[in-house]
């Protein structure tokens, strides 16, 4: 059997160890109960509770906004649904960046009032610093490199990350860094295939891409984006499985029509 079916819980460990094995890792975002306790039923191995909330729930036009209360509130909504998966929770911009004694406390905050497994934090050498501070305290750590969006407004774009040789090279070095550190995972973001299938192979600790190619340890989408409710968002990694915006919305568009002919409810609908 599988190191991932096996496992009665996924843990960080068990990710290194599907690393080891070759088996491919599986992610998915989620931001409450319900849809949740689905991913986590289907037999994801990690879920995210990914600062895109801040999109995706909230209806920013970046993750910037989004604060560590939120964070908490959309952790504790997924921790309560998870009886398997691993959950990592995003740390949001200004809890970390720049002042370890303070990611500190952010991080233990997610993990005290969440009970959520792990964190994980964009960036390379700037936060290694926080990084370090943070896994003193037992917390795991998940990297995030490439297309960072909480750095939206330095980029300027949300286009692929680290074409130049510059930043190619930075990315490889940060991945060490990060490695050397203790992170237990990296997830690469709109990077392109080969470089991060050479990043993968050069460390320990498995990596998990996003529009990063078929190179890496395991893949991560948007849970939103894969069901197709997030409709206007069509970025070439995206795979949609569903197209649950037209389906929600002839649904509700039934369910109008129904009650204005005066058809539900019917008597079978009745007490
Ligand atoms: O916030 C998020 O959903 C993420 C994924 C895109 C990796 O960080």
């Amino acid at each position: 059997m599988s190191v991932a079916g096996k496992a009665r819980k996924v843990t960080t460990h068990t990710l290194l160890e599907m690393k080891r094995q070759g088996e491919p890792i599986t992610m998915l975002t989620a931001y409450d109960f319900s849809l949740a306790r689905i991913v986590d039923q289907s037999g994801i191995d990690v879920i995210l509770v990914g600062d895109s909330a801040s999109n995706v729930m909230a209806g920013n036009d970046t993750t910037v906004p989004i604060t560590l209360d939120h964070m908490i509130y959309h952790a504790q909504c997924v921790v309560r649904a998870v009886e398997r998966a691993l959950i990592v929770v995003d740390m949001p911009f200004g809890s970390y960046q720049g002042n370890s004694k303070l990611a500190l406390e952010s991080a233990i905050r997610i993990m005290k009032e969440s009970g959520a497994h792990a964190v994980k934090l964009e960036g390379g050498s700037e936060i290694v610093e926080s990084i370090e501070r943070i896994l003193t305290a037992g917390i795991p750590v998940m990297g995030h490199l490439g297309l960072t969006p909480q750095s939206i407004y330095k980029f300027g774009t949300y286009s692929v990350r680290a074409i130049e040789d510059e930043e190619a090279k930075k990315l490889i070095e940060d991945c060490k860094l990060l490695e050397e550190a203790g992170c237990f995972s990296i997830v690469f973001e709109k990077i392109p295939a080969e470089l991060a299938k050479q990043a993968s192979e050069s460390l320990n600790i498995p990596t998990i891409g996003i529009g990063a190619g078929a190179g890496v340890d395991g893949q991560v989408l948007v849970l939103h984006d894969l069901l197709g409710i997030t409709h206007e968002f069509n970025p070439r990694f995206l795979r949609r499985y569903m197209n649950l915006y037209e389906d929600i919305s002839s649904a509700v568009s039934s369910y109008i029509e129904d009650v204005q002919s005066g058809d539900f409810p019917n008597e079978d609908e009745c007490y």
